[in-house]
């Protein structure tokens, strides 16, 4: 099967609808008159490549990873089509060294355009039209941010250096010379050799046991945009869930993954349920070091995983559901460029939810729903007062790091977008609309403006489009007052048990409070008053003992209140966690919460410790957040 791209720009919605170009089964590298006169691919304002003159089709990757001098030796060799017209092919490329490039064979010239601290270079090759095949032998820069390279002592056996990728946003060039937008996607083999007693992983076919030789090859033949390539070495060893799922960890910290994600399976049925096949063959996890930046990344067959949501008890696996749903919504059809993120992130939290609730019921994912909601309300409200432009789901994200839409408002207000439009249309009409969405523009690109016409095309009716507000969600700034209604009983209780402890300080009862799940103590957690008694603090800590906790999300819950009213014993945690933990969304509120309460010296000198275990994107923000 051969996959195309999307036809741009705008072009009629019903040829949009039923031109699932997919099957295109010419495979010429030149393309017709009218073709080369249509430009296919849009701009985007993060990559500078140019796909309208010649474009990657098919990557062969081969790499050495070397751990002694932390880069990675590469040659990739990508199969190519281009333009009648075609005099050049540009890749994007971020502090790697070429040493020389092939086309067909034979040694080419190449240029590596000026340095952009966020873009990198572009790394111009010389071709004629007609090339097909280019190979570029390089190897990767000290600033290479998409890799983390850990010492022993940063992992869980403490014996063995360990890799692992983050190539979202326009990571990717950083490792690999790439086309490196959403637009641009590929198939890909890859021979990686690490050193001998290490499994190396990527977003691929993947093998289940380390070999003799430390070389590993792998094959990814349905095609993915770069920001989807993953490589991940280390002690890691994988245990199967069912037939097509299982976990990979370092040995000491699998059994407890395999524990936590024992749903795996059930968790793709119900996906599969929703909207259709899973397009991926088998989908596996791996739990990284807690130095993993994210909570989760939906890297194609394998989900890399932080282990802070390994807590023993299945509460933090909405997070499964979320990485496994991208499958479809980012995986499958992938936003155009980044200023159409919330295509992936908002579809992505709506599908999770529906898993959670398939799963474990209504009552379940409207708990999920009220956090969402919550958190949306909070940092929208901050937000409308410094980047009130990016409080609008489509984002203009052109001359800036693409990392700045990586707000709330992409994951939630996209999320209540499209439940308002489920509440309106009732769900089973939503669910068919949904279902044939992925299939018809599965393995292709959409933008923002292109949903709004399949949307209203295909699923509204007159009017509808009006009394749902639809352009104002999307096009201007702020919480809509449409915004759906969460109804909650199990938080409603739990407000009834907060509003009676505040008022008379007596804790709820134990036949309550034994009942309640995670999300039940972070809504008790998150609606603690701003200002709060030490001993009120104090009170709640021995009788549930929050600083010990052993859940992540409860920790940093508990660090808001307990940091912002200076309740002193929480500090050693604070400090212990913010050394041991990477992941980015718990970072930034805990350091903010130091610094506008008083604290900004504790919070440098802990980040002192703490810098070296951080991802380059976390170490980012954490650099910027803590400058004097
Ligand atoms: N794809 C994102 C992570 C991402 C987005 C990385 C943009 C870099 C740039 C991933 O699917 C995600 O959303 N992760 C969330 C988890 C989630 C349950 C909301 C996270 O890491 O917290
Ligand atoms: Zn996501």
């Amino acid at each position: 099967m051969k996959y195309k791209s999307i036809l741009f720009p705008a072009i009629t919605a019903s040829l949009l609808l039923f031109s699932c170009n997919n099957d295109s089964s010419t495979s010429t590298t030149e393309t017709t008159e009218k073709e080369e006169m249509t430009p296919k691919y849009v701009n985007d304002p993060h990559s500078y490549a140019e796909p309208n003159e010649a474009i990657v089709k098919h990557l062969n990757w081969t790499a050495m990873v070397d751990f002694e001098n932390k880069q990675i030796l590469g040659t990739a060799n990508w199969d190519i089509e281009t333009s009648k017209k075609a005099t050049k092919i540009v890749f994007d490329v971020y502090g790697l060294t070429v040493n020389s490039v092939n086309v067909d064979g034979k040694e080419a010239a190449f240029t590596i355009g000026e340095f952009d601290e966020e873009l990198g270079s572009p790394l111009s090759i010389t071709i004629e039209a007609g090339a097909k095949m280019v190979s570029i032998d390089y190897k990767t820069g000290d600033q290479a941010k998409a890799l983390q390279w850990l010492d022993p002592s940063q992992t869980a056996g403490k014996e063995i250096p360990f890799l692992f990728t983050q190539s979202q946003a326009i990571l990717a060039r950083t490792w690999i010379p790439c086309q490196d937008g959403p637009g641009v996607r590929y198939t890909y083999n890859a021979e990686v050799t690490v050193p001998k007693g290490m499994l190396a992983l990527m977003s691929a076919d993947n093998p289940q046991k380390k070999n003799e030789t430390g070389v590993y090859s792998f094959k990814m033949e349905q095609p993915i945009p770069s920001y989807l390539m993953a490589l991940s070495a280390g002690d890691i060893i994988f245990k199967a869930i069912s037939e097509r799922t299982g976990v990979y960890a370092e040995p000491s910290v699998l059994a407890k993954a395999v524990y936590e994600f024992e749903d795996l399976e059930n968790m793709v049925q119900a996906a599969e349920g929703l909207y259709g096949k899973y397009a991926w063959d088998r989908y596996d996890i791996i739990v990284l070091p807690p130095s993993f930046p994210f909570g989760g990344m939906e890297n194609p067959r394998l989900t890399f995983a932080t282990p802070t949501i390994l807590a023993g008890d299945h509460s933090l696996v909405s997070l499964v559901a979320h990485e496994l749903a991208h499958s479809w919504s980012g995986n499958l059809v992938t936003n155009s460029t980044w200023d159409d993120f919330w295509l992936n992130e908002g579809f992505t939290v709506y599908f999770e939810h529906r898993i959670m609730e398939a799963l474990y019921g209504r009552d379940y994912s409207e708990m999920l729903a009220s956090l969402s909601k919550d958190g949306l309300m909070h940092e929208a409200h901050s937000m409308l007062q410094h980047v009130p432009n990016d409080t609008k789901l489509k984002l203009d994200l052109t001359g800036r790091n693409p990392d700045d839409g990586l707000t709330s408002i992409p994951y939630d207000k996209g999320y209540f977008f499209l439940r308002n439009i489920e509440e309106e249309v009732g769900r089973e009409k939503f669910d068919v609309f949904l279902k044939n969405y992925f299939e018809n523009f599965k393995f292709q690109v959409m933008d923002t403006e292109r949903f709004l016409e399949y949307l209203k095309t295909n699923l509204l009716v007159d009017g509808q489009a009006d009394s749902l507000k639809i352009d104002t969600w999307v096009y201007e700034k702020g919480i809509p007052a449409n915004i759906p209604e969460v109804k909650s009983d199990r938080f409603a209780l739990v407000d009834t048990e907060l509003e009676g402890f505040l008022n008379s300080g007596d804790l709820p009862a134990t036949e309550t409070t034994d009942k309640w799940t995670t999300h039940e103590w972070l809504h008790f957690i998150n609606h603690l008053p701003e200002a709060i008694d030490l001993s009120k603090l104090a009170q709640l800590d021995a009788a549930y003992g929050f600083t010990a906790s052993g859940n992540s999300e409860i920790s940093a819950a508990w660090f808001q209140p307990t940091i912002r009213n200076s309740y002193e014993p929480v500090y050693a945690k604070v400090e212990d966690f913010l050394i041991n933990v990477g992941r980015r969304k718990f970072l930034t509120p805990t350091y903010k919460a130091l610094i506008e309460s008083g604290k900004k010296e504790m919070a440098q000198s802990i980040y002192e410790k703490a810098r070296p275990n951080y991802h380059a994107v976390a170490r980012d923000t954490m650099d910027e957040l803590l400058k004097s």
